[in-house]
């Protein structure tokens, strides 16, 4: 990108799943540190999009307050980004309701999401509709904050494409520039963070995590499971680094380099044993994560102050998004006094 960056905006669907080590050095961590070098960052809980799977009341309040913890523990800082809640602005469901005119159903139906649906065997008629039009949603959530780009995963480069395609479209057809193209902001290494099953991607769902937040015992079972070296019969039979997760774990984490260099030596030469390196991997955890931990454990049991925080983002979400409607309704003719 040639133009500085000067706003981003970006959304975290609370659908349930914890976040792990993968999601934190995979994306979370940058996704955090943008509101350190750009001058306006925009996070919210997407909850409205998580409708198009969680459907019960205390589940999703779960999962948001869970989100919004785990956001404000790992260092989101409220002071520097605004953070909010997407049904706090209603103005992203009403912008959503208008952009729905400026894109077809034919290019909607060529969506991702959409397409994989159908792809694991759902009947057409039986797709909700929120999935469907779950793309002008998040076109609506963007545009609203007219930013230079939208930090995301890989994944979501396609909503990013069709969100510059209604604006183009909207943009086009009043002959007015009402919404800046935004452009999508994707890290070179995001969610490339191996499991601990040593094969692939590190997932909720494939059961090969290892978490941040989790009891002290289940995060010490994941790492002391961890694939290293199959090869290897006894300590003393020289070990191979590539691949093996304990070692990618520990550069990812371990703040002594020194420790890691040590290890790394003594493994090569069959040295160590595998019980040593994980446990200093559980330590080298702890201290990364034990303030992020007790940080999380202090806002728990401080739900109003976290209201507070959330009512306050929304209130400056609000304030931007308001008047980008506004401009939105003068253009197209709505709320207007009839000439
Ligand atoms: N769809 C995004 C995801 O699954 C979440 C999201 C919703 C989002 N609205 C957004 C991301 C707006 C960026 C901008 O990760």
């Amino acid at each position: 990108m040639d133009k500085k960056i000067t706003r981003v905006v970006s959304g975290i669907t609370p659908s349930g799943k914890s976040f792990h080590i993968g999601n934190y050095f995979g994306a979370l961590k940058q996704h955090i540190e943008l509101q350190n070098s750009i001058p306006e960052t925009y996070y919210f809980i997407a909850d409205l999009h998580a409708l198009t799977t969680v459907q019960d009341l205390k589940t999703l309040e779960n999962n948001i307050y869970n989100v919004v913890l785990d956001y404000l523990a790992l260092g989101l800082d409220p002071e520097k980004a605004v953070f909010f809640r997407q049904s706090d602005v209603v103005e992203h469901s009403q912008l959503a309701v208008i952009l729905g005119n400026y894109i077809s159903y034919g290019h909607m139906k060529r969506m991702h999401a959409f397409k994989d649906k159908l792809e694991k065997g759902f009947n057409v008629d039986d797709i909700n509709i929120g999935l469907f039009n779950y793309p002008i949603l998040m076109a609506a959530d963007i545009l609203l904050y007219k930013p230079d780009a939208v930090p995301v995963g890989e994944d979501q480069r396609q909503h990013i494409e069709i969100t510059r395609d209604i604006a183009e479209n909207f943009n086009k057809k009043y002959g007015k520039k009402v919404f800046p193209l935004p452009e999508p902001l994707i890290s070179k290494t995001t969610g490339k963070i191996v499991g601990t099953d040593g094969q692939r991607k590190m997932s909720k769902s494939l059961g090969n995590t290892i978490g941040i937040f989790e009891p002290e015992d289940v995060i010490k079972k994941q790492i002391m499971g961890a694939y290293t070296d199959p090869s290897r019969r006894k300590a003393s039979d020289p070990g191979h680094l590539e691949g093996n997760t304990v070692f990618i774990y520990h550069d990812l984490l371990n703040n002594d380099k020194a420790e890691v260099e040590d290890l790394k030596q003594r493994y090569v030469q069959g040295m160590v044993g595998d019980v040593e390196v994980k446990e200093s991997l559980i330590a080298a955890h702890k201290r990364l994560f034990r303030p992020f931990r007790e940080q999380r454990e202090k806002l728990a049991k401080n739900l109003d102050f976290v209201k507070v925080v959330m009512h306050q983002g929304a209130l400056k979400a609000k304030n931007l998004a308001a008047q980008t409607l506004e401009v939105v309704n003068k253009t197209i003719g709505i709320k207007n006094k009839l000439n």
